[in-house]
């Protein structure tokens, strides 16, 4: 592979707070550089359609502070298929690119792997998901946002539970991961916290449930991730607890995709920053298939395959103040 001259940019899967500032950085990168450097819209899909357009630093001016991501994102179904990655690689090519940077979650970074291994294009990602969930970073895009956003809510349900002594079922995000579960439950004081990587059994539940109640508590608050394993959605859930436990009235809230929206915190917006220097610094370096996040506070890089296949891990110790929290 020759220099690297021309450099596209693409937001790929659910969107998250951040992104718009990783384009910014990307963009910037190149300019300071002086590379070329092209947006790439609707993901994938727009790799596919060839819809392009050339950013230069000001293209990006007043977007960190904004959610959402200005090139828009999508799940390329057509992007999974042999056929679809020639078609983007035709269009890749036309366009004179000679790297491609991705902002997404795990699925994105497979069909960026995919991208490289058939049609060795140079390749770099970024973790933009709120759910955290991506090996090689201890922090992915969005993620910080959307806890504080989630807590600002829990707060808010807490007024009118204890006002009513009420028990509140929160589900947020977190279809594989209980990341944003457990810390914001930790941060909102939830009484319990159901997450996919633990499973706390419906009677423990409802046997917890009643502890805190004779201990005096005016309200209670279990937050679920929507991918727990009680094999119950969280209205069942709700439901459940109401036919075994009469002293509460059981309310559920459904935090949904106001989660994923919303101006990126300071920690957002500095991460996009980092992570963007890095994926074009990689690219000019001969860098591929590697992924770039924060590991100890220090930008590192890993290949994209381990950013897939493996996880991080839930911290036991934060399980253990749970529990402790919410005597
Ligand atoms: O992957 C991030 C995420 O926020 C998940 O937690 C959630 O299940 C999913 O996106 C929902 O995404 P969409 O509504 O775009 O399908």
């Amino acid at each position: 592979m020759g220099k690297i001259k021309k450099i596209g940019v693409l937001t790929s899967g659910g969107d998250a707070p951040g992104m718009n500032a990783a384009i910014r950085s990307v963009v910037r990168t190149c300019s300071y550089y002086n590379v070329e450097c092209i947006g790439v819209y609707q993901g994938y899909q727009g790799l596919i359609e060839g819809q392009f357009e050339k950013l230069n630093a000001r293209s990006v001016s007043n977007i960190i502070s904004r959610g959402g991501t200005i090139l828009k994102s999508a799940r390329s179904l057509e992007f999974k298929t042999i056929e679809g990655r020639k078609k983007a690689f035709d269009n890749f090519k036309e366009e004179g690119l000679d790297g491609l940077i991705v902002v997404g979650g795990d699925g994105s970074f497979t069909g960026a792997m995919l991208f490289q291994k058939e049609h060795g294009v140079p390749v770099i990602g970024i973790p933009g998901t709120i759910d955290n969930d991506i090996f090689g970073s201890d922090l992915t895009l969005g993620y910080d946002t959307a806890m504080n956003t989630v807590v600002d809510a829990i707060d808010k349900i807490r007024d009118t539970a204890s006002s009513h002594n009420r028990l509140f079922f929160i589900e947020v995000m977190g279809r594989d991961a209980g990341f944003i579960a457990l810390n914001t439950g930790i941060a909102g004081g939830a009484e319990e916290i159901l997450i996919p990587e633990e499973n706390l059994g419906l009677d423990r539940l409802v046997e917890s449930l009643k502890v805190s109640s004779r201990s005096g508590k005016s309200s209670s608050i279990v937050v679920v991730a929507e991918g727990e394993k009680s094999g119950k959605n969280v209205f069942e859930l709700a439901e459940y607890v109401e036919d075994n436990f009469e002293e509460y009235e059981v309310k559920v809230s459904v935090l949904g995709h106001m989660q994923r929206g919303g101006s990126p915190t300071v920690v957002d917006r500095v991460l996009a920053s980092r992570l963007g220097v890095a994926a074009v610094e990689g690219l000019l370096d001969g860098q591929s298939n590697v992924m770039v996040g924060v590991i100890n506070n220090k930008v590192k890089r890993t290949p994209l395959e381990r950013a897939i296949k493996e996880h991080n891990e839930i911290d036991s110790e934060l399980l253990r103040v749970a529990d402790i929290m919410s005597v």
